[in-house]
């Protein structure tokens, strides 16, 4: 069933998306070749409990770490650990916050130094289908219709969508309904409303879709070794358009 939020409960929300998002910031500057993806979990951590706020991920069905880092080849839920980042290298840093009971979620790609001319082209393909998603969200639209917005910005352009892994409903629960698929046709599926709540986050592969999950029962990485990228926000429907809770004026994302 899909709850629609109350104004205070969409306040309390883009209160935990801008924590979330001060933390992206705060990982960005710290992010360049030689340190470890456990640091930026550390710096992220560090200024999520800075904020009277619990990162969402941690704990979350046993998940170790406080962020996921999805490195190159990973496509998604990457543990941060002991692996050095390297120039060129790129990072999909997922960061969700819970506080005041409500949770915002949020994830950014993120390059280390200079980056191939296709791993860019993969990130911006990435990052503008998240922006033509949010195109097609208004009240009385279609969860089908933002699916198509996605899948076809992206096949378009030669890249390929992840089937595996899906936006969802978010609020008092860090997952809840409605699912938001990132593929599918126009004209089907349920409608929007205005006051539903919801992430899209596109995993975008460089060749093929299909993935799958390493012995540590979390990181899914492409089955055929290129790269994946991913872009996530918070999205409110309006009765006009939508809200995009965990975008500010003053960052970059
Ligand atoms: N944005 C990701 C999601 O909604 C974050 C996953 S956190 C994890 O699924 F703990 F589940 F890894
Ligand atoms: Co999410």
């Amino acid at each position: 069933m899909v709850h629609l939020k109350t104004a205070t409960e969409i306040e309390r929300i883009r209160t935990s998306c801008r924590i979330a998002a001060d933390a992206m910031l705060a990982v960005s500057e710290e992010l360049k070749p030689g340190v470890t993806t456990l640091f930026l979990n550390q710096v992220a951590d560090q200024y999520i409990r800075s904020q009277n706020a619990v990162a969402s991920a941690l704990g979350y069905r046993g998940f170790p770490r406080s962020i996921c880092i999805s490195v190159n080849d990973e496509v998604v839920h990457g543990i941060p650990g002991e692996r050095v980042v390297q120039e060129g290298d790129i990072l999909a840093v997922d960061i969700a916050v819970k506080k005041d009971g409500y949770h915002g979620d949020m994830n950014v790609s993120m390059k280390a130094g200079e980056i191939t001319r296709q791993a860019q082209s993969l990130l911006d393909t990435t990052r503008q289908s998240l922006e033509e998603a949010i195109a097609a969200c208004v009240a009385g639209q279609r969860l089908g219709d933002v699916g198509h917005a996605i899948q076809s910005y992206v096949e378009e352009r030669g890249f390929s969508i992840v089937r595996e892994y899906c936006g969802h409903g978010i609020g008092r629960n860090f997952h809840e309904d409605p699912q938001l698929l990132h593929y599918g046709i126009a004209g089907t599926g349920c409608r929007l409303q205005a006051g539903m709540v919801f992430t899209i986050e596109p995993m975008v592969n460089e060749g093929r879709a299909e993935n799958r999950v390493l012995d540590d029962d979390w990181t899914a990485v492409t089955v055929d070794g290129k790269l994946s990228a991913q872009y996530e926000h918070t999205i409110l429907v309006t009765r006009d358009g939508s809200d995009v809770l965990s975008r500010f004026e003053d960052l970059p994302w």
